[in-house]
């Protein structure tokens, strides 16, 4: 039981979580509710790219194959890779597929005892000897359910599938009195492509949102209708896509993954030093979004359209919202009647998390307050969750980057390499952290985006599992050469 981990879901966060808490003597056991691996990638819309740069989508020890020779490879070159790497790795024998989680609930102390306990887990350590969880699942072939009783939990559950974020409609101004069909992007994005391909050819479609899911969707119909029926794009809030990553010629990783750019911003937790040079040098923060804003706005016209976004690309980089567009997207969007509605409109990550708990205590710790992040310390550990971790709800530009670090830190987490700090030390930082996404993302502080101080938070997992933070070779090359998931391929 002790060394029994229970790993929910077998995405990329999964099937990382199993490899490297295999790596460190334990026995886990991944549950999957679908019957294959690879999480979003396994079904998504027929047009889909990669959208970070290949080098910053790659599991550190495991290179993509010469054979893709693309920088931004499709949907399905991306699930063989995360295939192979399941493969390399020896971890399908330890999943149980067709087998959904429907809750799970932690026997031992009281809720009561737990409450009130000032370190993590009642002793600090990631295992209590008097505390376990009992995970209830159900195979989805046959029904049958199942519960099984494990040491520790890691959520790797997605946070973009699953839940549809459904607007909320006045009574009798909703789908309800649309004479035309409504329905979200999932739903589009699980159909096989030929009948995905039959539903909209030759209708008036409006796509509402304007986020990758839009993005996409929207091409893809005005790919397939053309001039004839147009199809309309319906916004809340114009946001700074990317038609490339190299604005003006500079690559973006220079202007925002480096040391440098992270000296431009407030850190949470910063010195006195970090202050004065973030406000001091906040001018060249402004002149880098000036300088990708001036080269997105003249390369897509931005201003012809009447679409220039109100806020800066720092805030776009910061709520992890960068998304590519698709090539002469704005040239084929147009305004017209509709017969089907595609609500591009995003999911509710936040909803899985918390239904995944039995226990209303749990469910409303996990989410935290609405006017808050989701309190993970290190964006992983709820501080009075015991014996339980969640990979991939807090965001960055390369999620796979950032659910492997993770995976390392809790491994060494779970083997003992450091202990966690108090709860009233560890809300103190997630406090910190909420400051500093509250001040950058602006409205989309809950997406938990850390895109843009990826090396300090970095550097923070380092020290706790006793590597050395500073990666790269001499001054030069630390301050400014962008940071990547193989600088992490081994811990010194
Ligand atoms: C279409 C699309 C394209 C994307 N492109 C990019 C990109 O270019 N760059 C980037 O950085 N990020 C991208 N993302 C974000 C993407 O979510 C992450 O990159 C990454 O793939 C997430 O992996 P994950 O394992 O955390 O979650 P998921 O891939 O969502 O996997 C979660 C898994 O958990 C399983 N599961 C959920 N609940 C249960 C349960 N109760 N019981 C059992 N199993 C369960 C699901 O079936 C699924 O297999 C994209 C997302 C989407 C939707
Ligand atoms: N690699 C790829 O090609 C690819 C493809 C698809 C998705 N993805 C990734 O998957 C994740 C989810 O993407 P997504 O596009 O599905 O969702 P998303 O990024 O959450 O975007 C949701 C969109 O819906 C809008 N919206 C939400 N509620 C609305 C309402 N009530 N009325 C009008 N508009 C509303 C939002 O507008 P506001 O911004 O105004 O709130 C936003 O434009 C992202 O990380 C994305 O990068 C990647």
């Amino acid at each position: 039981m002790e060394r029994q981990v229970a790993i929910i879901g077998a995405g990329i966060s999964g099937l990382l979580a199993c490899k490297y808490t295999l790596s460190k003597g334990f026995h886990p056991i991944v549950f999957e509710a679908q019957s294959s691996i690879g999480g979003v990638w396994t079904k998504t819309v027929q047009s889909t790219n990669l959208q970070t740069p290949k080098p910053a989508y790659q599991f550190s020890d495991f290179p993509w194959p010469s054979s893709v020779t693309q920088d931004f490879p499709i949907h399905h070159q991306v699930l063989d890779y995360v295939q192979s790497y399941a493969h390399r790795f020896n971890l399908l024998k330890h999943i149980k597929f067709n087998t959904k989680v429907e809750g799970i609930e932690y026997e031992g102390p009281s809720e009561e005892e737990v409450q009130a306990w000032h370190l993590w887990s009642g002793t600090g350590e990631p295992f209590n000897s008097r505390g376990k969880w009992k995970v209830s699942v159900r195979n989805t072939q046959n029904d049958s359910t199942e519960v099984y009783t494990v040491g520790f939990v890691i959520l790797c559950i997605g946070r973009f599938s699953g839940i549809p974020n459904i607007p909320e409609f006045p009574p009798n101004k909703g789908p309800e009195v649309f004479e035309g069909k409504v329905i979200h992007s999932m739903e589009y994005a699980s159909m096989d492509y030929q009948s995905a391909a039959q539903l909209i050819k030759g209708k008036e479609i409006t796509v509402v949102g304007f986020s990758k899911s839009a993005l996409d969707i929207a091409m893809e119909c005005s790919v397939s209708n053309g001039k004839k029926h147009p199809c309309r794009v319906l916004y809340k809030t114009e946001h700074w896509t990317v038609p490339d990553y190299l604005p003006w010629g500079v690559p973006l990783g220079y202007l925002y993954l480096n040391r440098f750019a992270e000296l431009l911003i407030h850190k949470p937790g910063e010195s006195f030093l970090h202050t004065i040079l973030a406000t001091f040098l906040s001018p060249v923060r402004w002149l880098f979004s000036k300088f990708v804003e001036s080269y997105i706005k003249r390369k897509l016209r931005l201003d012809k359209f009447g679409m220039v976004p109100k806020h800066g690309f720092l805030q776009q980089v910061c709520s992890c919202l960068i998304t590519t567009i698709p090539e002469k997207f704005y040239d084929r969007a147009a305004a017209l009647k509709t017969d089907l509605v595609i609500l591009a409109t995003g999911f509710r990550g936040d909803k899985k998390l918390k239904n995944i708990f039995v226990s209303p205590i749990f469910q409303e710790l996990i989410l935290g307050s609405p006017d808050a992040t989701v309190p993970l310390y290190r964006e992983c550990i709820h501080p009075q969750i015991p014996q339980l971790a969640v990979i991939g709800f807090s965001e960055s530009h390369s999620n796979l980057y950032t659910s492997e670090i993770r995976c390392r830190w809790l491994s060494e987490l779970l083997d003992g390499t450091f202990q966690l700090p108090t709860i009233k030390e560890m809300k103190k930082d997630t406090a910190k952290w909420d400051g500093f996404m509250k001040q950058y993302s602006a409205q989309y502080y809950r997406r938990s985006c850390i895109a843009p101080l990826h090396i300090w938070y970095n550097d923070q997992l380092c020290k706790d599992m006793g590597w050395n933070p500073r990666r790269k070779k001499g001054f030069i090359a630390e301050l400014l050469e962008p940071y990547g998931p193989v600088d992490y391929a081994s811990p010194s």
